[in-house]
């Protein structure tokens, strides 16, 4: 390769002096279109490194970046984005709190935001008691059914979730309790395997017809108090339906004859003190539209 520059005959340009194999280079200038974009775009980065955080520089252990003259972040933005999100919010929530549970199931908007707000509270609060799906289990009771102990209207579900069950710290805690028939010796073992025997055939699972006639004596004498004569239970006292098949502690035999003889009492937190009374109507909207709510 020659090095040697000479003016092109056909062009008049002179050579760069690069030649391969007779073909050689013409040292035509750039373009002026090309060398003023170039200096548009120096020119630019220089602004932009004025303007924005753009230098790296390492200092004390870590690499930083100078923050530019308009302190710009992606972070700024972020955080200034929730900021918005989070003043929308606390608008919503405000009305959520001024208003009638009743009159907030009626509303479209705010409803998207309680239930979805309620989950997450759910989530957070009582899926330890009642499940993730809130299906309950045994002593905790199933909230997507129909089947309520203390009431599934939605001022039911706010008055249960805001005080708790016999929370004795609450002073409007909803109370009472089945009595505990063998320990206070309001009744007799044959007398309590008779009750348990009529239960069972309030459910069609009697085994023993004799035992539960009898049962039905004991019932209509120490229980109709509270389940009711037709035995369809009381929410008023928190007493269950016990003609549904559907039970809080179990309906073999065995498990029926513990509760009468021992008594249950199952106990929920109040969450009325601990929870802002916007986040409980929340829970309760969410808890309402499970399936079975009233
Ligand atoms: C420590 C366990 C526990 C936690 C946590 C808990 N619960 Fe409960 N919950 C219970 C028990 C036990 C009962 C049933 C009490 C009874 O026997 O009457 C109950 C009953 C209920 C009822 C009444 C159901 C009915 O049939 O009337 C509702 C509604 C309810 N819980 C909602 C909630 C919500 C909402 C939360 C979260 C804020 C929550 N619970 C957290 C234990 C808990
Ligand atoms: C003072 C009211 C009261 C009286 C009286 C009472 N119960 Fe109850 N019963 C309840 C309550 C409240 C529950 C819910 C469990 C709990 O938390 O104690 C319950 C629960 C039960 C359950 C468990 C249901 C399930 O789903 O697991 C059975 C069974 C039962 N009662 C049978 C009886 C029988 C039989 C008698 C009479 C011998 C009786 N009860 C008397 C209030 C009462």
């Amino acid at each position: 390769m020659s090095t040697q520059k000479h003016k092109d005959e056909i062009t008049g340009v002179e050579t760069t002096g690069h030649e391969w194999d007779g073909i050689k280079e013409l040292n035509n200038p750039l373009p002026k279109w090309w060398i003023y974009t170039f200096y548009v775009c120096i020119a630019w980065a220089v602004v932009y490194w004025v303007i924005f955080p753009a230098w790296p520089y390492f200092w004390d252990g870590a690499w930083r970046h100078t923050s530019g003259a308009i302190g710009y972040t992606q972070r700024g933005e972020v955080a200034s984005e929730l900021q918005g999100v989070a003043a929308g919010r606390a608008d919503i929530l405000k009305q959520i709190d001024a208003m009638p549970i009743e009159d907030i199931a009626k509303n479209d908007s705010l409803m998207e935001v309680a239930l979805a707000g309620g989950k997450a509270v759910f989530r957070d609060n009582c899926a330890p008691c009642h499940g993730s799906g809130a299906a309950g289990s045994k002593g905790f009771p199933n909230l997507n059914d129909d089947d309520w102990l203390w009431g599934g209207k939605l001022s039911d579900i706010q008055t249960t979730v805001t005080h708790g069950i016999r929370w004795e710290a609450d002073a409007d805690t909803r109370q009472n309790q089945m009595p505990r028939f063998l320990d206070d010796s309001m009744l007799k073992p044959e007398q309590i395997n008779d009750a348990a025997e009529y239960v069972l055939s309030l459910s069609n699972k009697a085994d023993d017809a004799a035992a539960a006639t009898r049962g039905a004596a004991v019932f209509s004498q120490n229980c109709v108090s509270c389940h009711g004569a037709d035995a369809k239970g009381n929410q008023e006292l928190g007493a269950p339906n016990l003609t549904d098949a559907i039970w809080l502690y179990g309906g073999d035999k065995a498990t029926i004859v513990q509760t009468i003889s021992h008594g249950r009492g199952g106990v929920m937190p109040a969450w009325g003190g601990r929870l802002s009374s916007s986040t409980v109507k929340e829970l309760a909207l969410y808890v309402h539209s499970l399936g079975g709510g009233k």
